[in-house]
């Protein structure tokens, strides 16, 4: 076993059309053997990327489709550009090159590639096979599992898509190196999302290795991501088409949502904002007396070693408690007037809580505004 393969993993993803997950140090070059493991012989490849990632990752792709056909399509950077726009271009691409069904749609890149070029492989010639290569954390530990493709909408994010599950996902752990800070710390956000849905071990896992995690020590990286897709998959497995148990990767995600839309989308990342937003769904879960005051304690103190915010006191001039209620009171508009939240009841339990009273949601509100959650 040479040193890279030591970080090796396949993690298997048993939706209707079941496909792998392979992980591993600097795997991107042989992506045309783990095609072939996977039965995968494509007549072309369409790499899909954005200039930033082409400038750090197209050489080693380029290497690991050595014999195989394939063109590259260039999307700018962007959330700005997740949009039908950078679809048509991929169409454009995709019939003017002839492609077909016996083709497939590479996304190397982010969530946003990810999710654009996904998009285009679910409705080009009504489907044709995608392959996953996430090149963030958060991609590769969220994003690329699961099959869920959108472009944003003038009207609201993610609101034209589809589900199109990948044929294959291959997440190269070197990749992440090459992230901004900021990049890699929203990845950070969502691994104690996902960490606090899978259960105690892997929250405790996270929380012992917390400094390796931070400075990007590959076989704690390697060993989160796997264990983060693990969690993702067997909750994609039983609910494929998000009717149900899938809403708990949302965990967060409504004061996190609220939070953003506070700031304008801008100031504050995704990842900071569902970082508040997880300690605030532990702590409706302790003021509902669901929840135990120690998990609330070892959530925020997690984040605080990751360097993520716990609160939303210096976050943004625009989090004020009165505009973060006032978008989740439009949030409850929006959906059938009713305002839902997941709280943890420990650990791996995570539950869907009707009818929260107003009271407690301003408690939780204040207290996070004020700068401490206990
Ligand atoms: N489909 C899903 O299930 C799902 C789940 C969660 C999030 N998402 C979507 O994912 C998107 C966010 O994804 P993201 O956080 O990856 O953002 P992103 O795709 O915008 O990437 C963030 C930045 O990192 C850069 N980058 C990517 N890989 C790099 C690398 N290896 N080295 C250096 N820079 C690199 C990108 O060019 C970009 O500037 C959102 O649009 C969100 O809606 C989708
Ligand atoms: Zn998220």
């Amino acid at each position: 076993m040479t040193g890279d393969d030591a970080f090796a993993r396949v993690v298997p993803v048993n939706t209707q059309r079941p496909y792998k997950v392979h992980m591993g140090m600097r795997v991107l070059a042989q992506m045309e053997q783990v095609m072939a493991v996977e039965g995968l012989v494509p007549s072309r490849v369409l790499v899909v990327t954005n200039p930033t990632v082409q400038a750090l990752w197209l050489r080693e792709v380029e290497k690991g489709l050595a014999s195989l056909p394939w063109d590259v399509a260039v999307i700018p950077d962007g959330e700005a550009h997740k949009n039908l726009k950078s679809v048509s271009s991929l169409y454009d691409m995709l019939a003017g090159l002839e492609f077909d069904r016996s083709s497939v749609v590479l996304a190397l890149g982010g969530g946003v590639v990810g999710d654009v070029a996904g998009f285009a492989a679910a409705t080009y010639m009504r489907g044709i096979a995608f392959v996953q290569v996430p090149t963030t954390l958060l991609a590769q530990v969220d994003a690329s599992v699961g099959g869920k493709v959108a472009v944003d909408h003038p009207r609201g994010k993610n609101l034209i898509g589809a589900f199109h599950q990948p044929v294959l996902v291959l997440c190269d752990l070197a990749t992440l190196e090459t992230l901004p800070y900021r990049v890699y710390a929203e990845g950070l956000a969502e691994v104690v999302k996902t960490a606090l849905i899978g259960g105690h071990e892997l929250l405790q896992f996270a929380g012992d290795h917390a400094d390796e995690l931070l400075r990007r020590d590959p076989s704690v990286v390697c060993s989160v991501v796997e264990d983060c897709v693990r969690v993702k998959a067997s909750i994609v497995a039983a609910d494929e088409r998000d009717l149900g148990s899938r809403m708990q990767l949302n965990l967060g995600h409504t004061f996190g949502h609220a939070i953003e839309t506070s700031c304008g989308f801008e100031g504050v990342s995704h990842g900071e904002a569902v970082a508040v937003g997880l300690v605030m769904a532990v702590n409706l879960g302790v003021q509902l007396g669901v929840a135990g005051a120690d998990l609330l304690h070892h959530v925020e103190h997690l984040l605080s070693r990751l360097q993520l915010p716990t609160t939303m006191a210096g976050l943004h001039a625009h989090v004020t408690p009165g505009a973060v209620r006032r978008n989740l009171r439009a949030d409850k508009k929006r959906r059938d007037g009713r305002l839902r939240f997941l709280v943890p009841r420990a650990p791996g339990d995570i539950i869907l809580v009707e009818s929260v009273p107003e009271e407690l949601i301003s408690r939780v509100i204040s207290e996070s505004a004020r700068g401490s959650a206990t």
